[in-house]
């Protein structure tokens, strides 16, 4: 997952390959839930991972049900409708998938068995209504105070024991402002429903109604059916109870699946296809239907039970896509991505009967009017809609993301710019990429795993200097504040000395070395350099393969076989590159250029510093020395000297420490970036 304040994407031109979509959050957490209420063990598998699924397993943990998770599923063994704790506080966090059913299941338990219980989140939760679930409580005897502003959460609800509840009269519930409301209200009466049947009435008309299909179909796996006349009665029938239906597997998410289908609309030409897996046409979740919309838009779209396959529209017919008018009331979540389709569209795209994005996790008519506004589109919204024609003049936007993941997720496809006709194409910021973190923490990973570029479109910042100048750290924090990649050149070299150690070559056979740093078996896993399997880092550090390093360089048949191997590094969304010749001869059209010059007395006490911390013991004249030969020979060798780039920056960095580097580095890099 990128926890960078930013994350910059590329202009990006094609996409194609396999993506498995991680599993679906109403699915998730609603499993979660009735695993917990029910009596025995649930195995879950293929569960979502994400911030919304952790705050529904903690709350369930102070609960008191077991939760084991490993790699292969997670284990939840449930309260059998029987109160384990009688007092709680949970947090939430933004997930409304946790908050409006857990209040109500908390709510109906402690007003029968006794107990109090608080729930709040995040500053947006306590903005999102709830004061129509909590008047259906109380109509059915629900004791819920609210803490902040009435309607709204934080919540405590309370009961004492073998207190009462009115469950033979109907129970009315707004099905208007978020279904989640009658999804609680069902989740929750079949913990009370004994002699008699439990109904709940719909007042107004029902939004959103396959979330509560979903709610239907899970609660029949746990045992429980409910009747239903129309979208305006449910019938529990008298003596429900929750059975665990032993294992269970979540499918993919199919709101997630959005961005996938999009994008194979969009930049899946010329015999690509984008492979969406984990969802397809056997599906439970409502915006499945995400596809139709996709396909009425041009996309070509072929499903089977767990997979979608999306290919753009034949030129003229499918491509541009074509605008369109939609009531999105059946795919609220989805439909976000559509607004985001409609950039590549011809014409003017209107999506109505939206209200409900106006409570989610922000004001999203607001929110995505005023982004894609950002990048040059012309937008209009109401109170239920919005309408969107693509810009005629792209912007290079910084777009803001609310905390909303789909902001996030919807807005990353604005980087197929150029397929929109943009000229010259625009990367596009993408504030705060954390916040994917809520459903599908690994979106970008996934995105870059399928989005392809021109290598020229990807960004590289090459930091070159001498030996001990603190390149390495300033390049890895560097990537590390980016998102980008980082590769460490001098790895290469040393791992090509490695190897020579290991297998006895001579340090002047040349063609023996060139083919020994041809075949380099190198990755770098998590920063850590591994090479045939085995984590190098410290062998690579040892003076020796340094020393050896430094005189195999010189060699341009071993610097031609590894330059292959560095360009691979430039893959999306970026690059930090550091060595001596990063901006000179492998990525002379790096973006940015940096050169330090830290003077050899202040890296040879640095150096000297490193050795005595391992515990080495060096005189610093020695380092100094020792520096001073390297120096020499990196700058007069024949290929590829050690020298600042002519466009490069130089950097004296005797004085300054790591982090006002790297601060001074990501300066330079922000004044050199296109964004406002
Ligand atoms: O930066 P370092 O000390 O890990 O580099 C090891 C050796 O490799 C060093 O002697 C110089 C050489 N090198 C090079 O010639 N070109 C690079 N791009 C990186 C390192």
């Amino acid at each position: 997952m990128y926890t960078t304040r930013f994350l910059d994407l590329p202009p990006l031109t094609h996409a194609d390959g396999t993506v498995r979509l991680p599993g679906s959050k109403s699915i998730s957490n609603r499993v979660l839930l009735l695993a917990g209420l029910c009596k025995g063990t649930t195995i879950v598998r293929d569960l979502l991972d994400s911030d919304d699924t952790q705050v529904m397993l903690d709350a369930l943990r102070d609960l008191g049900c077991g939760v084991e998770q490993s790699a292969q599923a997670t284990r939840i063994t449930g309260l059998g409708g029987r109160l384990a704790t009688r007092s709680a506080t949970l947090f939430l966090g933004n997930a409304g998938t946790a908050m409006r059913p857990l209040t109500a299941a908390l709510a109906v338990m402690a007003a029968t068995q006794g107990g109090e219980f608080e729930l709040s989140g995040v500053p947006r939760m306590h903005e999102r209504p709830i004061g129509d679930l909590v008047q259906a409580l109380r109509q059915l005897g629900c004791h819920i105070d609210e803490l902040g502003q009435a309607g709204y959460p934080p919540l405590r609800v309370r009961g004492a024991q073998q207190g009462q509840l009115n469950t033979s009269a109907p129970m009315r519930v707004r099905g208007d402002v978020s279904s989640q409301f009658l999804s609680a209200l069902l989740l929750a009466l079949p913990l009370v429903t004994h002699a008699t049947p439990s109904v709940v009435e719909v007042e107004a008309d029902l939004i959103s109604k396959p979330y509560v299909e979903i709610t239907l179909n899970l609660l029949a796996r746990f045992g429980v059916t409910v009747q239903r006349d129309g979208w305006r009665r449910f019938t529990i029938a008298p003596g429900s109870v929750y059975r665990s239906p032993g294992e269970l597997r979540v499918e993919g998410d199919a709101s997630s699946a959005s961005y996938f289908i999009a994008l194979g609309a969009i930049a899946a030409s010329e015999g690509r296809c984008l492979r969406i897996e984990g969802v397809g046409s056997d599906s439970i979740q409502g915006d499945i239907r995400f596809f139709e919309a996709a396909r009425a838009m041009g996309a070509q779209v072929a499903s089977g039970p767990g997979w979608l396959e999306v290919r753009r529209g034949a030129p003229g017919a499918g491509w541009p896509l074509r605008a369109i008018t939609l009531d999105c009331n059946h795919i609220p979540d989805a439909a976000m991505t559509l607004a985001v389709m409609a950039l590549f569209a011809q014409g003017t795209t209107r999506l109505t009967n939206i209200a409900s994005w106006r409570v989610k996790e922000t004001d999203r008519i607001a929110a995505m009017a005023s982004e894609l506004r950002r990048l040059g589109a012309t937008v209009s919204d109401g109170n239920d809609f919005i309408e969107i024609t693509p810009p005629t003049h792209w912007r290079c936007a910084v777009v803001r993301t609310y905390d909303d993941h789909r902001m996030a997720m919807c807005l990353s496809l604005a980087a197929f710019n150029e397929l929109a006709g943009a000229q010259p194409a625009v990367p596009v910021r993408i504030m705060d990429p954390r916040c994917v973190g809520k459903t599908f923490p690994d979106y970008f990973e996934t995105l870059f795993h399928v989005a392809q570029t021109e290598p020229s479109n990807i960004p590289v910042i090459a930091i070159d200097g001498p030996t001990a100048s603190g390149k390495g750290s300033l390049a890895a924090s560097l990537a590390q504040a980016l998102g980008y990649h980082h590769l460490d050149s001098g790895a290469l070299y040393r791992a090509t000395a490695l190897r020579a150690l290991q297998s006895n070559t001579a340090p002047d056979d040349v063609n023996a070395l060139a083919s020994l740093a041809a075949g380099l078996a190198l990755e770098f896993h998590r920063g850590s350099p591994i090479l045939n399997g085995r984590n190098v880092s410290d062998a690579l550090r040892l003076e020796n393969t340094g020393t050896l390093a430094s005189r195999i360089s010189a060699y341009p048949e071993v610097r031609n076989a590894l330059h292959q191997l560095q360009l691979s590094f430039r893959r999306l969304p970026g690059l930090v590159a550091d060595g001596r010749d990063m901006g000179t001869v492998v990525f002379p059209d790096a973006e940015l250029k940096v050169f330090l010059t830290a003077g050899s007395a202040e890296r040879a006490r640095r150096r000297h510093n490193q050795l005595i911390s391992k515990g080495i013991s060096a005189s610093i004249e020695a380092v100094h020395a020792d520096l001073e030969v390297r120096d020499a020979h990196d700058q007069q060798r024949a290929v590829a000297p050690l020298r600042p780039a002519q466009d490069a920056v130089l950097l004296d960095n005797s004085n300054l420490t790591i982090e006002p580097s790297v601060e001074r580095v990501l300066q330079l890099w922000q004044s050199h970036r296109p964004f406002d």
